[in-house]
Order: structure tokens, then C-alpha cells, then sequence
């Protein structure tokens, strides 16, 4: 094999003074919403990419990254960068990394990657030969080595090779960090958290007004809804991180940053979060996680059509996400309940802003109204739309304006104007 020239650059490890780079990945389409959550926490936003953001800090921040962020998936503290032509060359730069800085040898590592290199018929040699280098390392260097394997219970470094490009990173959130720990009851086709926490910010709706969620399933969008708007850190109900299992982690500090997180006064919330579904199994489902998130008390749940659903009076959102026939039923079926979400739009939601969250666009058309906004996102590979409409009552536009607003500017990545 080509022997390039070793090229790989090992940074400072962040310690409670120092400062590295911090990326925090995301799904595509939600960039905009991350980096609105980074620029709230007070971090830099570095560099957005379509599935990235990146800021810098230390281990302050990557507790608060990993227990703040509603949008991301995972926060990446990148360790080393460098040239990397052949896997001969990538096991040998990966092997003079300082890896006994971060990765105890009587621990468990998991190495994960992207790898995009015409060297090598199977990506997963990449990633087999970038544990080799680690543990080979850690046995020298201390007569043992940590077992490995593919759970992310443990230690976490991610691979990034890209033609020539390898970047090492810690991964510090492990499990993604969709996974807030909450969902004991999943039912069928459940949104991811993460992207449910992108598809209510990325409304507009902020926690200043009504939340109405109809077919609502296991509850995540209202669930979401509601840690929004009293201001709770969606990582609380993690079981853990991959972050504890660093050299270097203070499980003091850690313990310091959970306990202000947790005792955070809860941020006023004058309106009300309504969640609704014609299946009593959802409603027990939604219920059980919403008790598993803390936040039951903050949401009124009924068993309803999705047209019988209570609205308030004062506006806010009505956010529906309903089954789109790609797991669920058949598109052509499905068409009458698209057009009755849009009789129900016209008849009882009027002064609210409607949301309908779909994977498939045709369906999304069904609806019958013109939508304002539709803002793409991606859910598990399939192209996703929300639909947004204004639902005007008379002179009403100015209170839905006042009430939503769109929290990138008047444009985020994926959306598209419709006039
Ligand atoms: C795609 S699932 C919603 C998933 C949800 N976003 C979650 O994260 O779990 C669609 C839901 O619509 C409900 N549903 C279907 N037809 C309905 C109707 N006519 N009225 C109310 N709910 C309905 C189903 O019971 C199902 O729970």
C-alpha cells in the first residue's frame, strides 16, 4: 500500500480552562434551529453546515451542549485532525494520538465513522483499523486495553474520512441524543425528539401562546412543546452520556451542572398545551411519557377525533403530524383526512397559525389551503415537509404574527416562501 506522509495534527485535550472545537450534528434541514439554540446558550457559532453546527468549549460546555440542546443529535469534540491517504496511513496516524489522555484502558470503546475513501472496498475496515490503532496504543502504553465492541455504553470516537481528510473525534453524547429517555411507550411511527423539538421551533411558536396538538400519538411534539416552553433542559432525562466515561470527566462538576438544570426556575407559561388522538393506547402512551418527562401537569390530553379537539381562545399553534402511508396506511386513503385537516384549519381554528408535518408532499397539497411557509426537513432518509398556514380571522393576521415568530429570520434553510 501508498505510504503518504504522516500528517495528522493532534490538538489539546479541553480541560476546564481550555477550549477546543465543538461540533454538534444535527438532522438535515435543522441547522438553523441548532444554531438559534447555540447563539440562546451565549456560545459562538464557528462554522453551519447542512447537518452541523460548530462552536468551541470546554467541559463546561459539553455538559452544557449535551443537556441544553433540543436539536442536535450529537456533540463531537474533535481530538485530531490530519492527511490520510491509504488505512495503512490512518491506522499509524491514529495510533500516535494521545489516546490515554481521554480513554481509560480498563473501560469499553465503540469506534464509529463516516467514511467516504475510493482505498477501500468496505468503509467498515476504516473503522475496525481505527480501533486497532487506539487499543494496540493503550495496550502498550499500560499492558491492557479496553474491550470493544459496537454499544455505546462506553467511550465513543467517531471517524471522519473523507477522501483525504481524517478527523478523530470524541463523541460525547454516545447515544444520540433524540433519545431523551422518556419515551417509554413508543406506539407506531413515532417522530424522533430531536427532530419534533426542530419541527415546533422551527414554527415560530416559542412558548408565548396556545399549543394544540391533535393525532398527537405518543406525545412527542407535545411533549416537546411543553419542555420549551417552561424552559427545561431536554437532557435531564438521559440515563447517561458517553462523556462519562472520558478521562478527565469531574463527576462533581457534572453532578453541579444536573442540579442547576434541574432546579432552573420553570419559565412563565400563560398558555396552554393540548394533546389529542383517537386511539385511547395513544393517549395512555402520551400520558405515561409525558409523566417520564416531567411535564404531565403542563399538558391537557383527550381521546377525540382529531376534529373534536379543544382549541382555546387566544391563538397560538395547531401542529399536526398525521399517518402519511410510508409505515402507516395508504397514501390513497389517506386523502379524505388531509382535506378534513384542512375543513378543520378553516372551521375551528381560525386566528392560529396551522401546522401539518408530513413525509409525503402529495398528501401535503391535499389539505386544500395555500401554506404560508413549507419548510423541509429529513426524517430516517425520507424528504419531510411542515406545511404552515395562517388561519386569518378578519383582521387577526397582526395577533398570529405577534404571537409566532419564526426564530432564524424571516427564511431558514429549507424553506421555502409561498406566495
Ligand atoms: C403518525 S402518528 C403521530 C405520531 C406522533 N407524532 C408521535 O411522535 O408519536 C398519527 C396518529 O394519528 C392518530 N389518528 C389517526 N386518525 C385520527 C383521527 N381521525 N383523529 C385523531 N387521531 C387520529 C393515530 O392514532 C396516530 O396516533
Amino acid at each position: 500500500m501508498n505510504s503518504a506522509p504522516d500528517q495528522t495534527t493532534s490538538l489539546a485535550p479541553p480541560a476546564a480552562t481550555q477550549r477546543g472545537r465543538l461540533i454538534a450534528s444535527c438532522a438535515p434541514g435543522t441547522a438553523p434551529v441548532l444554531e438559534s439554540e447555540l447563539c440562546a446558550l451565549g456560545l459562538p457559532v464557528i462554522q453551519s453546515r447542512q447537518t452541523s453546527v460548530e462552536t468551541e468549549g470546554g467541559w463546561p460546555e459539553i455538559f452544557a451542549l449535551n443537556l441544553q440542546l433540543r436539536t442536535a443529535q450529537r456533540v463531537l469534540w474533535e481530538v485530531g485532525y490530519g492527511r490520510v491517504r491509504t488505512v495503512d496511513n490512518l491506522y499509524s496516524h491514529v495510533r500516535r494520538m494521545p489516546w490515554e489522555r481521554w480513554i481509560p484502558a480498563d473501560g469499553y470503546l465503540t469506534v464509529t465513522s463516516f467514511v467516504h475513501n475510493p482505498s477501500l472496498r468496505d468503509p467498515r475496515f476504516a473503522t475496525l483499523r481505527c480501533k486497532d490503532a487506539i487499543v494496540d496504543r493503550l495496550r502498550e502504553l499500560h499492558g491492557r486495553r479496553p474491550d470493544s465492541g459496537n454499544e455505546r455504553s462506553g467511550a465513543v470516537v467517531f471517524l471522519y474520512w473523507n477522501e483525504e481528510t481524517a478527523i478523530l473525534y470524541l463523541d460525547t453524547s454516545g447515544e444520540t441524543l433524540s433519545r431523551r429517555g422518556y419515551r417509554k411507550i413508543p406506539l407506531e411511527a413515532p417522530m424522533q425528539e430531536s427532530l419534533a423539538a426542530a419541527v415546533v421551533m422551527a414554527s415560530g411558536w416559542t412558548g408565548q401562546a396556545n399549543f394544540v396538538n391533535p393525532m398527537c400519538g405518543s406525545g412527542t411534539l407535545a411533549i416537546e412543546a411543553a419542555l420549551l416552553a417552561i424552559g427545561r433542559a431536554p437532557g435531564l432525562t438521559r440515563p447517561g452520556f458517553a462523556f462519562e466515561h472520558l478521562l478527565g470527566f469531574d463527576p462533581l462538576r457534572w453532578r453541579e451542572a444536573r442540579l442547576a438544570a434541574a432546579q432552573a426556575a420553570p419559565r412563565a407559561f400563560s398558555g396552554r398545551i393540548i394533546a389529542s388522538d383517537i386511539n385511547p393506547a395513544a393517549i395512555a402512551a402520551a400520558r405515561e411519557n409525558a409523566r417520564a418527562a416531567g411535564v404531565a401537569d403542563r399538558i391537557e390530553f383527550s381521546v377525540c377525533d382529531f376534529a373534536e379537539t379543544p382549541i382555546p381562545e387566544g391563538g397560538g399553534l395547531v401542529l399536526l403530524n398525521p399517518e402519511y402511508g410510508a409505515r402507516m396506511g395508504d397514501a390513497a386513503t389517506l386523502e379524505p383526512l388531509y382535506r378534513g385537516i384542512g375543513d378543520f384549519f378553516k372551521q375551528r381554528c381560525r386566528g392560529y397559525l396551522g401546522g401539518v408535518f408530513t413525509g409525503n408532499l402529495e398528501l401535503g397539497q391535499r389539505v386544500g389551503l395555500r401554506p404560508r411557509r413549507r419548510i423541509s426537513f429529513s426524517s430516517g432518509g425520507l424528504d419531510c415537509r411542515l406545511f404552515l398556514f395562517e388561519l386569518y380571522e378578519g383582521s387577526k393576521r397582526t395577533r398570529i404574527q405577534a404571537t409566532i415568530t419564526h426564530p432564524v429570520g424571516d427564511k431558514g434553510a429549507g424553506e421555502k416562501d409561498v406566495n
